[in-house]
């Protein structure tokens, strides 16, 4: 039996939901939803694998309307209809013993164009992101800043009425809500753009709306998470200082956990190297005390991730839960030396990645060590 001081014990939220554990299943897209945004059977096998170890299962990332799809095989949340497919995806993660916290999502500028009506791919401002090939989008009109704001509540509702424990608000990894915190995306002169307080409108417009429909649908306790990458390489991008500010803010809003994207849990600053205090540091210090932080970020070990609690009450497990769907129990039951490290080139079905999704992250140069076993 495991004698780690951290991972396994229980943790209760501020609304109450309790995890038996402390780490959770990062939202990880997976390209194996139906074109229609229902949610696949292979999807569902995908699912159960990973559920039952971890304390919640955080889902790929799920639009909240038609021009908000950022993938091929995303999980919808846009349509009423959808809600016995998202139903199936609670339950059978339920099945395993594990919390289902349903990521909800508008991809804004980074929508490829053949996803979206008319290839009419909307953002704060006209400016695109600066990759290649990325498409110019159209400055979003007011009455579709209100739509969108509206569909996150919709989609909030929708989870509820599928059975989920709770919502993640994707506010992270250059998606819509971003692209209106950032100065790069955003060039608004309007109440939604300028000071970095305007620039928060469209994010805390987006979780009032997803806490009033859990006020107005909910009849338990449900869990709604905001998910936030700390900065952006851009110039003019978000900085450490702009983020402190928005998480003083989102930490009067009530919500259970702030999740702090970055691809290493220690990581230092992206703007400037020499900065090499650890981003999750500075916003633990900051508002740890008001609102639960939650790490994740190439955490492998058991000793990684004890290390890492040791900080924050919560951590999220992504590509190691690719790699090693029984983390969690193989750390229970002291065989540490038997998780996977690397990705087993022969054991796509024990691992139960289908396609394409196997495909894609092979694909993916240095996303994950390989072997043949
Ligand atoms: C295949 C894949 C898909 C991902 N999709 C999402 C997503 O839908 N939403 C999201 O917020 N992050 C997504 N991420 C980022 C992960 O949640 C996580 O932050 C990242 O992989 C770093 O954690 P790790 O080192 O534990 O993998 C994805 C990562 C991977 C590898």
């Amino acid at each position: 039996m495991s004698d780690r001081k951290y991972i396994f014990d229980s943790y209760q939220l501020p609304s109450g939901v309790t995890l038996k554990n402390r780490v959770l299943l990062a939202p990880m897209t997976n390209f194996l939803s139906n074109d229609d945004g229902s949610v696949s059977d292979k999807e569902l096998e995908y699912y159960k694998r990973r559920s039952g170890g971890v304390g919640a299962v955080i889902t790929a990332c799920a639009n909240v309307n038609e021009y908000g799809k950022g993938f091929d095989g995303e999980i919808g949340a846009h349509r009423d209809d959808l809600i016995p497919s998202l139903h199936k995806l609670a339950d059978a993660i339920h099945a395993k013993g594990s919390k289902a916290i349903l990521q909800i999502f508008h991809g804004g500028r980074m929508c490829p164009p053949h996803l979206i009506p008319n290839e009419d791919v909307v953002s704060a401002s006209a400016v695109a992101a600066l990759r290649p090939n990325s498409p110019t989008p159209r400055e979003m009109t007011e009455e579709e800043i209100q739509q969108t704001i509206a569909d996150f509540g919709a989609a909030t509702r929708r989870a509820i009425e599928a059975g989920f424990d709770g919502v993640e608000i994707h506010g992270a990894n250059t998606y819509l809500l971003q692209q209106f915190f950032s100065p790069h995306s955003n060039r608004r002169d309007d109440q939604w753009g300028g000071s970095v307080e305007d620039r928060m409108n469209f994010p805390l417009a987006v979780v009032e709306s997803v806490k009033s429909a859990v006020t107005e649908h909910a009849k338990d306790q449900f869990v709604v998470g905001y998910r936030l990458s700390p900065e952006e390489r851009e110039e003019p991008g978000i900085t450490m200082d702009d983020t402190l500010q928005l998480v003083d803010v989102l930490a009067k809003q009530n919500l259970d956990y702030l999740h702090i994207s970055l691809s290493s849990f220690n990581q230092g600053s992206m703007r400037d190297e020499n900065d090499t205090r650890p981003r999750i540091d500075l916003i633990q210090e900051r508002v740890g005390s008001i609102v639960p932080v939650m790490g994740v970020g190439s955490l492998h070990t058991a000793d990684d991730v004890e290390g890492a609690l040791a900080k924050v009450p919560m951590i999220s497990l992504g590509r190691e839960m690719l790699m090693e769907p029984d983390w969690v129990e193989k750390v229970a039951k002291g065989e540490e030396d038997q998780i996977r490290t690397a990705m087993k080139l022969n054991q796509q079905e024990e691992l139960a990645i289908p396609e394409p999704m196997w495909t894609k992250i092979l694909n993916v140069p240095n996303w994950f060590p390989k072997e043949e076993e």
